[in-house]
C-alpha cells in the first residue's frame, strides 16, 4: 500500500510535483504514466526519501520510508538502474544488498537465476553491463528482500521484448500474491498491458486516475456498420455523441449495450461492437497530456 497525499515538490519556481494525491493498492499493479518531465521520478524519489517533499506526504505501508525498520525487506525500489556502484560485479552488488538486509547468501544465486543473469555475467563489473543487464540487476536488488511493495521507475527501459514479457509476468505474479506494485512509464502501451490501475500525470499534476477498465470505458465504444450514416443519426437522436473512427466505424461515448440497442431499434446491421481499446486510451493519454506535453505546448 502506497499513499501519496497532496504532495508538492518545487525546484526554485518550478512545481515539479504539484498537489499530487493517489494510492497504490495491494494485489494490484498501478501504472504511473506521464510524458517526459511530468514529475514521475520526482514523486518516486520523494516516496523513498531521496528527495524531501516541499509539502504533503508519501507513505509506504502506512509509514514514511525513512521510518521503516528494514526498508529493503518491505519495499523493493528500482529508480535509476545506472546509479548502481559501477566498480562492483553484479554478484557483489547482490551480496552487499543481502548482507545489509540480513538475508542468507543463497538469495544471491536465487535472484541471479530469477533475472536470468548468467554466472559469467554476474562476475563482470556493473560498469561493463548493458542497459538491460543493469535493469535486470536492479530488479534483482529490488526483489532480494522479498518485499511487499515494489516501486519501479521505468523498469522496462532497456529490456528486450522477451525481457519485457518476463518482467510483466513477474509483476503480475507479485501482485497476485498480494503485493503492491507501482511502476512508471512514459509509454502507454507498456503500462496498458500490465496495469490494473492508472495514474496519469502531466506537468506535475494528476490529469486522470482510475482502474484501467474505467479509463477504457471512458474511451467509449467502437462500432462498425455497413450503414454507418443511419447509425450515426440514430445515436444522435438518442443523445449519444459519436465521432468517425476511420471508415465505416464510429467511436461512441456510451456503453456497448446502449449502442447495440440503438442499432437494433434503428435496424442497422453491425459488423463490430466493442469497447474502444488501445487507440482510445492512447488518444485519451495524448489528449490529457496535450496541454502539458512538449509537443502539445508547442502546437
Ligand atoms: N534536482 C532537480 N533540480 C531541478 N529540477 C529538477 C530536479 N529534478 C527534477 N527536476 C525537474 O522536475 C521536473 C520533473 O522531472 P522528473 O524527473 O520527475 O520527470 P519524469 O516524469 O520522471 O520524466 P521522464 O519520463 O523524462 O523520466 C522536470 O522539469 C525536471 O527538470
Ligand atoms: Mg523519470
Amino acid at each position: 500500500m502506497i499513499d501519496v497525499t497532496a504532495l508538492t515538490r518545487t525546484y526554485g519556481g518550478l512545481r515539479a510535483v504539484d498537489d499530487v494525491t493517489f494510492s497504490a493498492q495491494p494485489g494490484r499493479v498501478t501504472g504511473f504514466l506521464g510524458p517526459n518531465g511530468a514529475g514521475k521520478s520526482t514523486t518516486m524519489r520523494v516516496m523513498v526519501g531521496l528527495t524531501p517533499a516541499t509539502s504533503g506526504s508519501a507513505t509506504v505501508l502506512g509509514r514514511k520510508y525513512a521510518d521503516l525498520p528494514n526498508p529493503g525487506r518491505e519495499v523493493g525500489v528500482l529508480l535509476d538502474a545506472s546509479a548502481q556502484h559501477a566498480g562492483r560485479t553484479g554478484r557483489e552488488t547482490l551480496r552487499v544488498a543481502a548482507r545489509t538486509m540480513g538475508l542468507p547468501m543463497s538469495r544471491v544465486d536465487e535472484l541471479l537465476d530469477l533475472v536470468s543473469l548468467t554466472g559469467t555475467e554476474a562476475e563482470r563489473r556493473v560498469k561493463n553491463y548493458s542497459l538491460g543487464m543493469r535493469q535486470r540487476l536492479g530488479i534483482a536488488t529490488a526483489l532480494i528482500g522479498d518485499p511487499e511493495v515494489l516501486i519501479l521507475d521505468e523498469p522496462a527501459n532497456g529490456l528486450d521484448p522477451a525481457g519485457i514479457r518476463w518482467m510483466r509476468d513477474l509483476l503480475r505474479g507479485f501482485a497476485n500474491k498480494g503485493g503492491t506494485v507501482l511502476l512508471s512509464s512514459h509509454l502507454l502501451h507498456e503500462i496498458e498491458v500490465i496495469a490494473d490501475d492508472l495514474v496519469v500525470i502531466g506537468q506535475g499534476r494528476i490529469v486522470a486516475q482510475g482502474t484501467k477498465a474505467e479509463l477504457l470505458a471512458s474511451a467509449g465504444t467502437l462500432v462498425r456498420s455497413t450503414a454507418i450514416e443511419e447509425l450515426a443519426q440514430a445515436l444522435e437522436q438518442r443523445g449519444v455523441t459519436a465521432v468517425a473512427s476511420g471508415r465505416d466505424a464510429l467511436r461512441a461515448e456510451a456503453e456497448a449495450d446502449l449502442v447495440g440497442q440503438v442499432a437494433l431499434a434503428a435496424g442497422v446491421p453491425l459488423t463490430e461492437l466493442r469497447a474502444a481499446d488501445g487507440a482510445g486510451l492512447e488518444e485519451m493519454f495524448l489528449e490529457l497530456t496535450a496541454d502539458t506535453s512538449r509537443e502539445g505546448a508547442a502546437a
